[in-house]
């Protein structure tokens, strides 16, 4: 399939290094006109969107604001959680739920924090600002909002209480102490260089014309280079090729593959990395999941990169190798899940060796491998597609709502399976789901032009336990 070039040219003047490519610029028109409709438009969300996956960071995250605090690290003030571009703000809004909640029950009750959520797209913030859950912890003085987009160069700007308004608004100034950086599905969003390597030489990716990523593509639709009916060119790298020598040191690493391969340089991913020194001048953790290989892997593909789409925006498998590469050699650590799981989080850290780090060390392994979110992800597709087929009995579904802790959209997904079940349930069964039901409602969080039952789940559910004296 070819998407329609609007104006393809093979004028080799025309043409530029692929991450200056017009397709970034309709990338970012579609984040920035779309507002939170990009998601009704097919950018998957769940996968990063769910109380599991925050509840797993939020508790990497206690772990670091309290060795920061014993190692004498913090200023007294609140520690700033910033996540860059934040959509939605569905898995901030659980990971703020998760980090009170932790808060009281683990030792930790004096650390205090801010959690800013950050998008380049204002369209976003203007959402959050009159979202009801958002707005109430806006008054708790837990949350804020910012425009911020780290690959321009830029600090955030405050627009908690206002639109944009150059008179009004102004940048948070750099942190005192370290902080806590979340990008999720953010890297893959990110411009990005593509390398074409052979031996000691080095081809860069030069397009020209711009693609109509519009054009009506399936769910995560992938799509070869040349179907994006754009004119390419692999062009020799000429060293000093960035304006940073930094940059040029990690293009320079990758020189001297054996036989032909490719790979993505995170160009923009680099800059958004700087940014957060700038931001965090003390150091930060940086927690990113995306799809992409795991930081030990290789940085180089066997084949010729390809991307996907989803509606008016595309993504690229990120390339963990070279940013965790980047990290370390700017004397930062990296770790991430040992296990594979379709999605990867990725833990930047710029503060201390994780032996100087234990509650951080120790938290880091059993959420993100023993409660890995995405192997909950795989189990929750099997029993959500199959359930008439596998007829997994009341007592698994259960289970799996247990450890999926009561995920509200996770359970909506679910109860037909769970309904069918009631037939045959014991009072233990029913009161174990008049909990968990009571529990999603509570941690509701709407979302535009997501249909969702909990509310009609829970009137269904409680009337027909009716007056039952065992619930
Ligand atoms: C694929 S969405 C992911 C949203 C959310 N993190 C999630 O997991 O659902 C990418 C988000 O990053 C934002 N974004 C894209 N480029 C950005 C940039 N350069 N700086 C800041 N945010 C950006 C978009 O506006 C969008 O909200």
């Amino acid at each position: 399939m070819h998407l329609i070039a609007r104006s393809s040219s093979n004028d080799p003047s025309l043409r530029r290094p692929f991450s200056e490519s017009p397709l970034w610029w309709e990338q970012a028109r579609f984040f920035r006109d779309m507002g939170t409709d990009a998601w009704r438009h097919r950018v998957p969300y769940h996968g990063t969107n769910n109380v599991n996956i925050a509840t797993s960071c939020a508790q990497i995250a206690l772990a670091f604001m309290r060795d920061c605090i014993a190692t004498g690290r913090d200023d007294g003030q609140p520690f700033a959680v910033v996540e860059i571009g934040t959509g939605i703000g569905r898995f901030g809004y659980y990971f703020v739920r998760a980090l009170l909640e932790l808060r009281q029950s683990l030792p930790g009750a004096g650390v205090s924090f801010v959690y800013w959520m950050t998008d380049a797209a204002e369209s976003n913030l203007d959402f959050l600002r009159g979202h009801a859950p958002i707005a109430g912890l806006i008054r708790d003085d837990l949350l804020r909002l910012a425009r911020y987009d780290p690959t321009a160069g830029e600090l955030p700007v405050d627009l908690t209480e206002t639109r944009f308004d150059r008179e009004l608004v102004h940048s948070i100034d750099p942190l005192g102490q370290p902080a806590i950086l979340i990008g999720n599905y953010l890297f893959d969003s990110l411009p990005v260089d593509l390398l074409r390597l052979a031996g000691h030489e080095i081809r860069l990716l030069h397009a020209g014309g711009s693609p109509n990523l519009s054009a009506d593509a399936e769910m995560n639709q992938v799509l070869a280079l040349d179907d994006l009916g754009i004119d390419l060119d692999w062009q020799p790298v000429r060293a000093p090729h960035y304006a940073d020598a930094n940059h040029d040191a990690l293009l320079a690493e990758l020189a001297g593959a054996s036989t032909a391969a490719w790979a993505s340089f995170p160009i923009a991913g680099l800059r958004c990395l700087d940014a957060a020194s700038v931001l965090a001048p003390e150091g930060y953790l940086f927690m990113a999941t995306d799809k992409g290989p795991l930081p030990e892997d290789t940085p180089l593909v066997v084949a010729e990169p390809r991307l996907t789409l989803h509606g008016g925006a595309c993504s690229f498998s990120v390339n963990f190798p070279l940013l965790a590469r980047y990290i370390a050699a700017r004397g930062g650590w990296v770790a991430s899940q040992s296990s594979r799981q379709s999605l990867t989080t990725v833990l930047f850290n710029t503060v201390a060796p994780w032996d100087a780090l234990p509650n951080t060390d120790f938290w880091r392994r059993p959420a993100l491998d023993e409660q890995g979110h995405a192997h909950l992800f795989a189990l929750y597709q099997l029993l959500q597609a199959d359930w008439k087929e596998i007829r997994p009995s009341l007592r698994q579904l259960l289970s799996f709502l247990h450890l999926a802790r009561w995920d509200p959209r996770t359970l909506a997904r679910l109860w037909p399976a769970l309904r069918a079940g009631l037939g045959r349930s014991t009072a233990q069964q029913r009161r174990e789901l008049a909990q968990g039901i009571e529990r999603s409602l509570d941690l509701f969080y709407p979302v535009p032009g997501e249909r969702s039952t909990i509310a009609e789940i829970a009137e269904w559910f409680f009337g027909w336990l009716g007056g039952d004296e065992d619930v």
